[in-house]
């Protein structure tokens, strides 16, 4: 590769996590919720987090500067990219950082330190797309939880959520596009892809592309409680008068379908 390719390679790399970051993840509003459900069961202040396939850690950059005392777990199986998040997201915390570990592993395979709440964000665990897999996973968490530690897991769904489908949001001065290439009924396996569309006129085609098996709310509430969760409760996003979503989530045990929801499937030890 040519000086200029490598350069270039490098400079799409960069930006290609920097704007998947200002696109699709939130990480206060995140810890709200997740101090929120923990206070809900817990009666307390949830301290140390494991943020499974957590990427660039974003959110246990931001628990461990929430609240002093704060730990945070971060595993993924991906060593760039957790470099990028040390340089990028924990350098900056100074010496704050040391709270942060990173660990590059495969999820299934971290039982500890234990801790009070683990979460898989933006349905990260859909890429375990086989049932043993997806056991083996819940089970390394269940270990990996104190006594009543709770296990949060972001999902998707709705009849859009199963059609092949483009759609298009403006984020900062660049567009974020999520496109859903294929959707499989007889396996559920999900073809997703992300591009984004800068400013300058240049397409980054394929940023991250997905290949999920796109889990239903009671399959993942059965896997919960067969590997020892004593609770599952359900999450959904509360709508106002005119039926847009309010960023609030609810306990809840029964909804209609929607074309698009977003919920929190969570497990408690
Ligand atoms: C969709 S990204 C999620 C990033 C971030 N957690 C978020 O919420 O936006 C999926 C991440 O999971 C990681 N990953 C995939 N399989 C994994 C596994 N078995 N163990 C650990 N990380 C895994 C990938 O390397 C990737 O960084």
């Amino acid at each position: 590769m040519s000086q200029r390719k490598r350069r270039k390679a490098r400079q799409v790399e960069v930006d290609r996590h920097l704007l998947y970051q200002a696109a699709v993840q939130a990480p206060t509003a995140d810890i709200e919720l997740f101090e929120e459900i923990y206070r809900e069961h817990r009666g307390a202040t949830p301290m140390a987090l494991r943020e499974d396939f957590c990427g660039t850690a974003l959110i246990s950059s931001h628990w461990v500067s929430s609240l002093k005392g704060r730990t945070a777990l971060a595993v993924d199986l991906d060593q760039q990219t957790l470099e990028w998040g040390r340089k990028q997201n924990l350098e900056p915390l100074g010496r704050r950082a040391r709270h942060v570990e990173l660990v590059h592993a495969d999820v299934c395979s971290v039982r500890g330190p234990r801790v009070d709440l683990a979460c898989a964000m933006n349905f990260s665990f859909c890429v375990l797309k086989e049932r043993p897999l997806l056991l083996a996973y819940l089970a390394a968490v269940f270990d990996g939880l104190r006594e009543d530690g709770v296990l949060i897991l972001e999902l998707y769904g709705g009849t859009e959520a199963i059609v092949a489908i483009e759609e298009r949001r403006e984020v900062d001065d660049f567009v974020y596009v999520w496109e859903q290439e294929s959707f499989d009924p007889i396996t559920h396996e999900t073809i997703c892809h992300i591009h984004f569309e800068l400013p300058d006129g240049r397409r980054i085609r394929r940023a991250f592309t997905y290949d999920w098996r796109l889990w239903s709310i009671p399959e993942l509430r059965d896997a919960l409680t067969e590997v020892g969760f004593s609770d599952v409760a359900v999450y959904w996003e509360q709508v106002d008068e005119d039926g847009d979503g309010t960023g609030e989530y609810r306990r809840t045990d029964r909804e209609e379908n929607q074309e698009g929801w977003l919920v929190y499937v969570v497990g408690l030890k």
